[in-house]
């Protein structure tokens, strides 16, 4: 099935809803695309202890990788009801740059319309191995 960059934001949508933020109130979806056509959905979820908080991107990208998933990433989509334009923190681009140096990163704008931006353009000079 070919994936339009507006079914991964729904998708991603989808995910938020499960979001564990009792702490912050501020839920998150990611939803990653693989070259194989698999998608994997992640959600943030929040600890009492606060730093041990998993963002809804690494989620979604570990999920991928427990489920044995090998090709490359091509995009990964990031939502908020709480925000609209909702960018990846730091960490979450160390991580997007391990599956891909050339992955999008889709983003819905006020009006509701997408941005593509490159993992490149987000974490220039990202470390590696
Ligand atoms: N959060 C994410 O899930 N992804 C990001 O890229 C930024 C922040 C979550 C972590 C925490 O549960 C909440 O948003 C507020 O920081």
């Amino acid at each position: 099935m070919q994936r339009s960059y507006e079914s991964l934001i729904k998708e991603a949508k989808i995910a938020a809803q499960n979001a564990h933020a009792p702490y912050s109130k501020f839920k998150v979806g990611a939803c990653a695309l693989f070259e194989s056509g698999n998608i994997y959905t992640g959600c943030n979820v929040e600890n009492s202890s606060y730093g041990l908080s998993l963002c809804a991107e690494r989620n979604a990208l570990s999920s991928a990788v427990s489920a044995g998933e090998k090709s490359k990433l091509i995009a990964i989509a990031i939502v908020s009801p709480n925000m609209k334009f909702c960018t990846p923190c730091g960490a979450c681009r160390q991580w997007i740059t391990e599956f891909s140096k050339d992955a999008k990163v889709i983003l819905e704008k006020d009006d509701s319309s997408l941005t593509i931006i490159d993992i490149k353009e987000l974490l220039p000079y990202t470390f590696e191995l």
